[in-house]
């Protein structure tokens, strides 16, 4: 399992060193929550922040955007060079031509779907994309209550994944913690996202990220 911790969940006023800590403890990426106040009802962070992510890290960013306006944050953060940008399926009337964007300017792409946005709504871009982001959360806030239902989800974007483009992963996002990080790896998941399992775990970032690393 490749581990995501979300940077919502870390101090900001500590922030350059919340992000040094999760990298020297065995993170894979380091997944940036950008909310725009309208897409989700909350308002996270933009480029001056997001350079300062950048700056601190050793591991590869992953930029989730929960945005109105996809292709106008795409440009925005593509000169920080993430590893993966992903978009939302609901906000976005050309996926298609964004995601050959995203590739175009070197970056991989990804799609998010929402918690009741069926896999069949991206089943014709799965040859296009790196990886397929599951909400297990309605996005907009850390700290809230996994919804299970992305289980059955996973196994059948698993499904046809493997029929489509195997290559793609599967990244869930959203109350993870180490009680549910083992049925996410039996459905398939490659990546989770943990923002308050891993910032607020009572013996450390360390244990925490250890502790889903199944
Ligand atoms: C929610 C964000 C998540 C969030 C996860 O909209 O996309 O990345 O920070 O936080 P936890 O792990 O606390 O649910
Ligand atoms: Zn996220």
């Amino acid at each position: 399992m490749l581990v995501a911790p979300s940077i919502l969940s870390a101090d900001f006023g500590n922030l350059a060193s919340d992000v040094q800590a999760i990298c020297d403890n065995g993170c894979d990426l380091v997944h940036v929550d950008v909310m725009d106040g309208h897409f989700v009802p909350n308002l996270t962070i933009g480029p001056v922040v997001v350079e300062a992510v950048a700056k601190a890290t050793t591991k590869p960013l992953d930029i989730h955007l929960m945005v109105e306006n996809n292709s106008f944050f795409v440009d925005l953060f593509a000169p920080l060079k993430p590893e993966f940008i992903s978009f939302h399926i609901e906000e976005e009337k050309h996926p298609h031509r964004l995601i050959q964007k995203i590739r175009a300017l070197g970056i991989r792409p990804a799609i998010v779907l929402n918690p009741h946005t069926p896999v069949e709504a991206i089943e014709y871009l799965l040859e296009d994309l790196d990886m397929v982001l599951l909400m297990s959360v309605n996005p907009g806030f850390g700290g809230q209550k996994f919804i299970p239902s992305v289980i059955a989800k996973a196994q059948r974007l698993k499904q046809l994944i493997t029929a489509i483009n195997p290559a793609c992963l599967i990244e869930v996002d959203g109350g993870v913690n180490g009680e549910n990080i083992t049925l996410l790896a039996d459905a398939g998941v490659d990546v989770v996202v943990a923002g308050s399992f891993v910032y607020k775990h009572p013996n450390g970032v360390k244990e925490a990220i250890d502790s889903l690393k199944v």
